[in-house]
């Protein structure tokens, strides 16, 4: 089995099932032509974290990690009336053309795109939210999960992307810091008595990954 097999899959259910969109395909344009790194979600997350939104009827979304605002422009299409996105972005030139894409969306007057390394900004953003999405620097993953907590009541979704690494999430001494990043969320996740969690592989169009959802029960 092989990653081009995994990405022609992935390209038949996009062609499928995710109709090619104006704004999210000048979104991923616009980041490649301004140089930002392609580690956008592909459309199947970005649909997923759309649905999962919808699913769970949220209001609110705090995301840790921009980019180019790909992903954000899926989770804030998902709210409804009075919804509103909150992203956390650390580099200046990815926090601006984040700004110019979800603006191009008609998003801007819900998305708030907030500059700064998040363990920075965390304390001043106010929850609730509903949804949280965590995709940014791995080794700070276990420190993002702790903020979703405090930032989230009980039915909130919690979202931990790559946490798969190509399958060396299972390696304890890879001496990777974003490895390491991965297990000890995990550990957290499976330490915490307020959440209930799952973890799933994900091959394609990006390689071998995979994501944590958890539901925040009490
Ligand atoms: N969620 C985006 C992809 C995010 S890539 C999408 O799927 O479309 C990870 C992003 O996290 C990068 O833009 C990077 O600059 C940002 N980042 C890295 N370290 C950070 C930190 N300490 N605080 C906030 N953002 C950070
Ligand atoms: C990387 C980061 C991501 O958020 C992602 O989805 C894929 C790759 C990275 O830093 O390599
Ligand atoms: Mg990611």
């Amino acid at each position: 089995m092989s990653e081009k097999l995994w990405s022609e899959v992935d390209d038949y259910f996009a062609e499928t099932l995710i109709p090619s969109d104006p704004a999210l395909d000048a979104a991923l344009a616009n980041s490649e032509a301004a140089g930002l790194p392609s580690i956008a979600v592909t459309p199947h997350q970005g649909k997923l974290l759309n649905l999962l939104a919808r699913m769970s009827g949220a209001k609110s979304v705090l995301e840790v990690g921009t980019l180019g605002g790909y992903s954000t422009i899926w989770l804030a299409r998902a709210l409804g009336e009075g919804g509103r996105v909150v992203t956390l972005e650390a580099d200046p030139k990815h926090a601006e053309v984040a700004r110019a894409n979800i603006d191009a969306a008609g998003l801007g007057k819900i998305v708030d795109v907030r500059l700064g390394r998040a363990i920075d900004t965390l304390p001043s953003v106010e929850g609730p939210f509903d949804l949280v999405f965590i995709d940014a620097d791995k080794p700070s993953n276990a420190a993002y999960f702790e903020w979703a907590l405090r930032l989230t009541k009980p039915g909130a979704v919690i979202v931990v992307d790559n946490v798969v690494r190509a399958g060396r999430v299972i390696d304890a001494d890879s001496g990777d810091a974003a490895v390491e990043g991965s297990r000890r969320v995990t550990e957290l996740v499976a330490a915490e008595p307020r959440v209930d969690a799952t973890a799933l592989q994900t091959v394609g169009a990006k390689g071998y990954d995979g994501f944590i959802v958890a539901l925040v029960t009490s």
